[in-house]
């Protein structure tokens, strides 16, 4: 008898303790972060760092439109084929950034993304 009910103690401590533990779906989440994509975290630094020495503000070099804030860059994607011009290749007529190498597929991935999931400032 009391071995008995040391065993159902014992039992007892491991459901809890395994239940306390990272569940399946904690883990899923690790795995699969569902954070979305947000234009000041990760798109900004993407037309920084490629397009606003053309597309400043004001825009020069004949670049027409400055794409230095969310809403122009927003307003390009929608208006103006952005996604296009940056899914081309280079030496195609249009292709952009203007006499520079295409951009990694992840960071274009990045930009489809971030429209599919509407523009998040
Ligand atoms: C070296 C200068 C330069 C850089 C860098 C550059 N562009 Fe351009 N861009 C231009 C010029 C010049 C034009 C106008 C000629 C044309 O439409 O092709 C233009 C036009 C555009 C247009 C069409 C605007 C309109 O009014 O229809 C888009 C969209 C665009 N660029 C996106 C980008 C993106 C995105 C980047 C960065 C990945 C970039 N550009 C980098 C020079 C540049």
């Amino acid at each position: 008898m009391k071995n008995n009910s040391f065993f159902l103690i014992i039992t007892f401590c491991i459901i809890t303790l395994s239940c306390s533990y990272t569940s399946e779906k904690d883990l899923i989440e690790q795995i699969n972060p569902t954070e979305l994509i947000t234009y000041s975290e990760k798109i900004k630094p993407i037309f920084d760092s490629n397009c606003i020495s053309c597309h400043s503000s004001p825009p020069i070099n004949g670049s027409g439109i400055s794409l230095t804030t969310y809403n122009s860059v927003k307003s390009s994607i929608e208006n103006t084929n952005l996604i296009d011009r940056i899914n081309w290749q280079p030496g195609q007529s249009g292709f952009m950034p203007l006499g520079g190498s295409r951009l990694p597929q992840n960071l274009i991935d990045l930009i489809i993304q971030w429209q599919l999931e509407g523009f998040i400032e």
